[in-house]
């Protein structure tokens, strides 16, 4: 079962043009009207969007990018322990700033030159053959938004500061961008549902949760990880099992926690092999034998 619809909070857009974002009960920022009028503010730019043209500006406040200063400021520290020796190259390359949250065009613009990507902006959740189709074509759906302040360090959704900080800086590398054109070659290729599923769950335990040995050490290259404080910090204690196709693509995953089943490449070329290997050439019946083999297994 696929649970990424519970991850991101559901929008609706109301007749008036006026949109809606259906904060959880639970979450950080459900009790501040503010903070939910923002919410409905920046996710109409989305819904707003015209592709091709430049991305809406999103004019945060001072708070906000206050958020993103902490978190990165607090990020980058771990990274330099925990992060891949490439994930940190691609940081210097991207050269994102540390004082103020990117505008999506703005991180565009600054990884277009290097590996060819640009952001396109998302409310909330984009069906799963657009997110992961157009990752082939150069292209990466993510919010705009930025968690409530009152939790700088956590977030219970994917916010600017994993799509940006986690993602962006990846795909500033040429080796990890050019696993991300794969995934989505790979989701455009395959036909049935089941097969694409398969696709983008050996997405999430490799470009989302994966995790490498670097230099003799266990550090992290997904973007799951890499944006999130806490996990960053717990990963290595987790679950770690050998890099595995029928596995990762059969193992269930509950988005809500901590992810404690990891996948382990022994180095980039060995995750280039194995997983940009199947996604280069996967076809429906090589993924139905893999499910077979993942179901043994
Ligand atoms: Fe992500």
């Amino acid at each position: 079962m696929f649970e990424e619809a519970q991850y991101f909070a559901p929008v609706a857009a109301n007749d008036d043009g006026t949109v809606e974002v259906q904060l959880a009960a639970s979450h950080p920022g459900f009790a501040d009207p503010v903070y939910r009028a923002r919410r409905n503010a920046i996710a109409a730019l989305a819904v707003g969007y015209v592709p091709g043209t430049p991305i809406p500006t999103a004019e945060y406040t001072e708070q906000e990018h206050e958020v993103w200063a902490i978190v990165s400021r607090e990020l980058a520290l771990k990274h330099r322990k925990y992060a891949t020796a490439e994930y940190q190259r691609a940081v210097t390359r991207l050269g994102l700033p540390g004082d103020r949250i990117p505008q999506l065009q703005e991180v565009g613009d600054l990884l277009e030159p290097l590996t060819g990507f640009r952001y396109i902006p998302a409310a909330g959740l984009v069906p799963l053959r657009d997110f992961y189709g157009v990752l082939a074509d150069g292209l990466f759906h993510s919010t705009q938004y930025i968690r409530h302040h009152s939790t700088p360090l956590y977030t219970p959704e994917p916010d600017v500061i994993h799509e940006v900080i986690g993602h962006a800086n990846a795909l500033a590398s040429d080796r990890y961008a050019a696993l991300y054109r794969l995934a989505g070659q790979a989701a455009r290729r395959v036909e049935s549902d089941e097969a694409l599923e398969f696709v983008s769950k050996v997405f999430w335990f490799t470009l989302e949760f994966g995790v490498m040995t670097d230099d003799g050490e266990l550090r992290a290259y997904g973007a799951g990880i890499l944006s999130s404080y806490g996990e960053i910090e717990e990963f290595r204690g987790m679950d770690i099992r050998p890099l595995d196709l029928a596995a990762m693509g059969t193992t269930h995953y509950d988005i809500t926690k901590y992810q404690d089943v990891l996948f382990r490449a022994d180095s980039l070329a060995h995750l280039e092999d194995v997983v940009g290997g199947f996604w280069e050439s996967c076809d429906d019946e090589a993924v139905l034998r893999l499910i077979a083999e993942g179901r043994q297994g």
